[in-house]
């Protein structure tokens, strides 16, 4: 079977390195000629719980088109779309709901952790709660096969799955297409932020952006965490948590140099500065090109806009075929 892969963000920001790390450099890895991936700006899904300020979101889908452009994802292999400007997914999310109980809704543990982390107590919103009916909608709206994603949206895939197979049950038809998640290697979980406390996050204001000047960059760099019992040049310092290793590690291709500067850094007598201005430079170095490609691309905002409405165009009609395949298979084309 043909390989079709889905993945999607929700906009509510501009994207960070943490993104860049975690998905986006693996999505542009995967971007062929002759196979089927798209990348949907799940506006929809943001607006679950963001219902009193949609100007943020409306803003951000431009702001994570432009990252995608930036970082090399081409509109050409991959097709970039808007989530709610498919009303495919709409419908079928209200069929699919009817396969999901609420005590099902209620064992989900990230959007239990989403619950807690914004507080909603007794007040969460009806389309919050179901949204990962809705995701289900998402991914088997295209026939995704392959759906790269983070370890928290594990239980959306799941969940996806479970409705795939009730569905093709219920209606004993292979209508909607199995999904399987794509998860990141274990070793690679997701990035830290520049304060080593968290993952990078842009609630924890801790992230480099995308869309950072040189000088903010550089700035973020000189404040990272590191050791803070190593004070003087000649303390010995430490190397796990210390953010400007973490980074090294993943971001300078001398490994070996790497290695020396731990071992000297342990034993004492190299300075945080000079560790943090080897970091600036690497950093600056990788993301100059994709600052520039997006400065680039933001000056047409127009030509933004036509490739993101070109690639909702497509997604449609690949959704609508999904749609009839499902209303055929539940006996409701009346009119057929
Ligand atoms: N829930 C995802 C997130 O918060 C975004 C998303 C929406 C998604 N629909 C999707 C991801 C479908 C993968 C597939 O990041």
């Amino acid at each position: 079977m043909k390989k079709v892969i889905l993945t999607g963000d929700r906009p509510t920001g501009k994207l960070h390195l943490g993104h860049y790390v975690g998905s986006l450099q693996n999505r542009v890895m995967l971007q062929k000629e002759n196979q089927d991936m798209y990348i949907m700006i799940a506006d929809q899904q943001a607006l679950t719980d963001n219902a009193d300020n949609p100007k943020k979101i409306i803003e951000s889908v431009t702001e994570v088109a432009l990252d995608y452009l930036a970082v090399g994802i081409d509109p050409n292999k991959t097709n970039i779309f808007i989530q709610s400007q498919i009303p495919q997914l709409a419908e079928l999310t209200a069929y699919y709901l009817n396969l999901v109980t609420v005590a099902r809704l209620h064992r989900n543990p990230t959007v239990k952790q989403e619950i807690k982390d914004k507080n909603f107590n007794e007040s969460i919103p009806a389309g919050f709660f179901t949204y990962p009916v809705s995701q289900a909608a998402d991914i088997t709206a295209f026939g995704a096969t392959h759906v790269p994603v983070g370890e928290d949206q594990k239980p959306m895939i799941e969940q996806t799955r479970e409705i795939v197979r009730d569905f093709n049950r219920i209606y004993n038809k292979e209508v909607l297409v199995l999904p399987e998640a794509v998860l990141p290697p274990q070793n690679q979980g997701r990035l830290v932020g520049i304060d080593g406390q968290g993952k990078m996050s842009k609630s924890l204001n801790n992230g480099i952006y995308l869309s950072d000047t040189p000088e903010i960059i550089k700035q973020k760099i000189m404040k990272m965490y590191t050791d803070p019992n190593h004070i003087r040049v000649e303390d010995p310092g430490k190397v796990e948590g210390n953010v400007v290793f973490t980074y090294l590690d993943i971001f300078d291709p001398n490994k070996e140099e790497v290695n020396l500067l731990k071992e000297q850094y342990q034993k004492g007598g190299l300075g945080d500065v000079k560790l943090k201005l080897r970091l600036n430079e690497i950093m600056q170095e990788m993301l100059e090109p994709i600052r520039l490609r997006r400065e680039e691309f933001a000056k047409d905002k127009a030509e933004i806009y036509n490739i993101l409405k070109q690639g909702s165009l497509k997604a449609e009609e690949r959704a609508q075929k999904t749609l009839d395949d499902v209303k055929d298979a539940m006996g409701i084309n009346y009119f057929k």
